[in-house]
């Protein structure tokens, strides 16, 4: 999946916006994950999940951080999180269709902290851009 020039332009500038509540969308992101798809928890037997907890909040921030590498490397997100492809395909095993659901949950906070900004292209773009991360995630899966 090919961003243009102008879809990555797009999620450069809305990341510049991102960036600045990027752990408040991470932390909001999961808890609209956990709420609205319940069986996504079953991933995280091992952490406290109640709204607003350290390690809710820690992992929204590393998801977040990964986000951003990816931006950064826009032209190479394959290279930028391949470690991470390796971890959730070999290790993690997290089924595929959950990128779907936690990409979905990351558009719905980005566009609820930015409405203005979150332009039908803006949004096109984004979710094109998520759905690369999420296709690098899970290309390892055999
Ligand atoms: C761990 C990013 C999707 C489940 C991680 C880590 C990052 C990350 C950065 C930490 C890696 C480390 O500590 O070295 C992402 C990104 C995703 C994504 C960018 C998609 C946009 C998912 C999905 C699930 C999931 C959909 C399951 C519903 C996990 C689990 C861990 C993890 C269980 C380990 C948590 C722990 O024990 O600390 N992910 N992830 N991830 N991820 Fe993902």
């Amino acid at each position: 999946m090919t961003l243009t020039q102008a879809e990555k332009a797009a999620v450069v500038t809305i990341w510049a916006k991102v960036a600045t509540q990027a752990d408040a969308i991470g932390a909001e992101s999961l808890e609209r994950l956990f709420c609205s798809y319940p069986a996504t928890k079953t991933y995280f037997p091992h952490f406290d999940l109640s709204q607003g907890s350290a390690q809710l909040r820690g992992h929204g921030s590393k998801v977040m951080n990964a986000i951003g590498e990816a931006v950064k490397h826009i032209d190479n997100i394959r290279g930028a999180l391949a470690k991470l492809s390796e971890l959730h395909a070999y290790i993690l095993r997290v089924d595929p269709v959950n990128f779907k659901l936690l990409s979905h949950c990351i558009l719905c906070s980005v566009a609820a902290h930015y409405p203005t900004d979150f332009t039908p292209e803006v949004h096109a773009a984004w979710d094109k851009f998520l759905s690369s991360v999420s296709s690098v995630l899970t290309e390892k899966y055999r």
